[in-house]
């Protein structure tokens, strides 16, 4: 995996590689989800922004159907396939993301040709800042640019959930993939997982003297494992016996009668998903009125919701959150579908050094994994780059 400040010449690599020009490179990135976690399945509100990290992909378009792909990172040699066979269960690694787009194109009944493509991607792998929805996003606007497909941002977004959902086995939500396809520099992206409406809501941490500090504590997670799955399930289960569409009709109000008809454990999943709609406008509205450094008490909330009711949480993260919080950052919580992943501290600039020297002794006290610190701005969303 290369560094964020040193990319490969991915044209350059690409033709020793397959012996030809690349016909263009695009690039998606990462996110961090500020704040709306487990919301977006339930047809809430999430407030991600895409990340100065990205997957970029050189494609070749090819006249036989062939398919070769390879990664300037991972032991993976070159990897190949057929679009007139794209088999879900021999997909391997990384390749499962752009097979997979592929595949899906092919559902909406689009005419995907065979290609070369070489990947690099310098966001972290597994880290919970959506490293596959990355590559998936730079390939799907790789061929929706090749193919003249026309789709809109939503039906990219419909079209790599499908990818995820029914090629990769993973039952995830909408939300990396819109934070990906529809971010923007200084911008989150507070998005109605309703009817997928934006908008772009200004979070210039540094412009507030603030980092937004991600922890990633390499303890590594899997939406495809059982975790993510059965808090879906809760959820669904959840809404089904309070007569709901969604938990996104369930107001704060709803809850003490809630209560009563819920066992205790899907109670509190739906609890956890209630109350973290109502963070997310609230987010929004302190962001819009006074600015970052206001919502650290909402991130703070957010973990808690998610240790203690969604149980998503894991010693590692509460640890980093904790620890972080206990040294000078404003609010902290875990981000992503949980499990493992990463953490993310808002912190003062001035403090920054003793978080990240905190976060690291405590996690040598520990035992655990040196985690690996780094910070992100708000970035532009997935583009053509060549
Ligand atoms: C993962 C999924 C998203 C979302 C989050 C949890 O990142 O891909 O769709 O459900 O978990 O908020």
């Amino acid at each position: 995996m290369t560094a964020a400040a040193s990319p490969v010449n991915l044209a350059g690599q690409f033709s020793s590689a397959f012996g030809r020009e690349p016909d263009g490179i695009w690039q998606a990135p990462g996110r961090v989800n500020l704040i709306g976690e487990h919301t977006d399945y339930n047809e809430g509100f999430v407030l991600p922004f895409a990340i100065d990290r990205t997957a970029r992909v050189a494609v070749g378009v090819r006249s036989d159907g062939k398919v070769r792909l390879l990664s300037t990172y991972g032991d993976q040699g070159l990897t190949t396939a057929d679009t007139a066979h794209l088999e879900q269960h021999s997909a391997k690694g990384w390749t499962k993301y752009p097979l997979g787009v592929m595949w899906s194109l092919q559902q909406r009944g689009i005419d995907v040709p065979g290609l070369d493509l070489l990947l690099d991607s310098d966001v972290p792998l597994g880290a919970g800042l959506s490293s596959s929805h990355a590559i998936e996003c730079a390939v799907i606007s790789a061929l929706n640019d090749i193919t003249g497909a026309g789709l809109s941002p939503e039906d990219m977004v419909l079209a790599t959930q499908r990818a995820e959902n029914d090629f990769v086995g993973a039952p995830t939500g909408i939300m990396d993939q819109s934070a990906s396809l529809r971010g923007a520099a200084g911008h989150a992206v507070f998005l109605d997982c309703r009817d997928q409406a934006v908008r772009l809501v200004p979070f210039a941490a540094e412009e507030a003297g603030l980092a937004m500090l991600v922890i990633d504590t390499k303890v590594s997670h899997s939406h495809a494992d059982g975790g993510y799955a059965s808090r879906r399930e809760a959820c669904e289960l959840g809404a089904e016996v309070l007569g709901v569409k969604a938990l996104r009709d369930v107001a704060l109000e709803d809850l003490d009668e809630a209560s009563g008809l819920l066992d205790d454990v899907t109670f509190r999943r739906v609890r956890h998903v209630v109350t973290e709609n109502d963070r997310v406008l609230q987010t929004v509205e302190l962001l819009d009125n006074q600015g970052p450094s206001s919502i650290g008490a909402l991130l703070d909330a957010s973990h808690v919701s998610m240790r203690d009711d969604f149980e998503i949480s894991c010693p590692e993260l509460d640890l980093a959150v904790g620890t972080a919080r206990a040294n000078g950052a404003i609010g902290a919580r875990m981000t992503g579908g949980g499990f493992g992943g990463a953490a993310i501290a808002l912190t003062p600039v001035a403090e920054e050094q003793r978080v990240r020297a905190a976060v690291l002794q405590a996690f040598a006290q520990a035992g655990y994994t040196a985690p690996d610190l780094f910070t992100v701005t708000p970035s532009a969303g997935a583009m053509r780059v060549a």
